[in-house]
């Protein structure tokens, strides 16, 4: 199910999380099993999928997140796609991928976990829940976590107002990159508007049952 399932469910948002280990060790990684699912307060999940190669079988940032409960997500923009692609090699434990990539750490404000300066959109996160996945064996081959937004910030040159004086991500200046299958990236180049339909739709669709 791995290459149809990432090839299908496209274009996917990329989480950049950074975490520390609960020995203060830096890590950062990009994981395309994520998205938002709410926004009052805003929560993130993340699909961490087993790894073979280690007795725990977890990878770097599923331990960090189940022992210090604080990460941070990092938007990826163009400007900075591979330095953050440097960042998923299958690095030893404790190896520091911040460095490795030449990306910049800088603190946070609520959570230990530091950001990353080159991305425009940064969320400060507290793990509030996680959710085993078990194959037909019994294994357990993927960990959903879910993390709170406790804090959001926003590089003032990606952002633009709308007619009611909200503050949003102007996505030219944004230039967000997303995963596709295989080793594929994409960036969004074309956008049309559809408004939502009108109530008076149910109507219609009523009077065109009776006729
Ligand atoms: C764009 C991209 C998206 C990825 N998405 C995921 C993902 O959603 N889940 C996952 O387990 N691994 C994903 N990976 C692979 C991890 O980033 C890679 O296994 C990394 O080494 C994990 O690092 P860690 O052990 O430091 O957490 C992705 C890799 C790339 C390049």
């Amino acid at each position: 199910m791995y290459p149809f399932t990432i090839s299908s469910v496209i274009p996917r948002p990329i989480g950049f999380v950074a975490s520390l280990s609960k020995e203060g060790v830096p890590n950062l990684s990009p994981y395309s099993y994520f998205n938002v699912m709410s926004h009052d307060p805003p929560y993130v999940c993340i699909g961490g999928c087993a790894t073979s190669g280690r007795p725990s079988k977890m990878k770097d940032t599923q331990q960090n997140l189940l022992e210090t409960k604080e990460f941070t997500i990092n938007l990826i923009s163009e400007w900075f796609v591979e330095a953050a692609n440097h960042t998923c090699g299958n690095y030893d434990r404790g190896v520091n991928e911040i460095e490795l990539s030449g990306l910049t750490p800088i603190p946070s404000v609520k959570v230990k976990a530091p950001r990353i300066e080159e991305s425009a959109v940064q969320f400060e996160c507290i793990l509030r829940h996680t959710y085993d996945v078990k194959n037909k064996k019994g294994d357990i081959t993927a960990t959903i976590l879910i993390g709170e937004v406790v804090l959001a910030h926003v590089l003032e040159a990606v952002t633009t107002k709308t007619g009611h004086d909200h503050i949003i991500v102007d996505i030219d200046k944004y230039a967000p990159v997303s995963r596709l299958g295989g080793d594929s990236y994409a960036r969004v180049t074309e956008l049309y508007d559809i408004p939502r339909p009108g109530k008076e739709w149910q109507a219609r669709a009523s009077a065109v049952k009776k006729a």
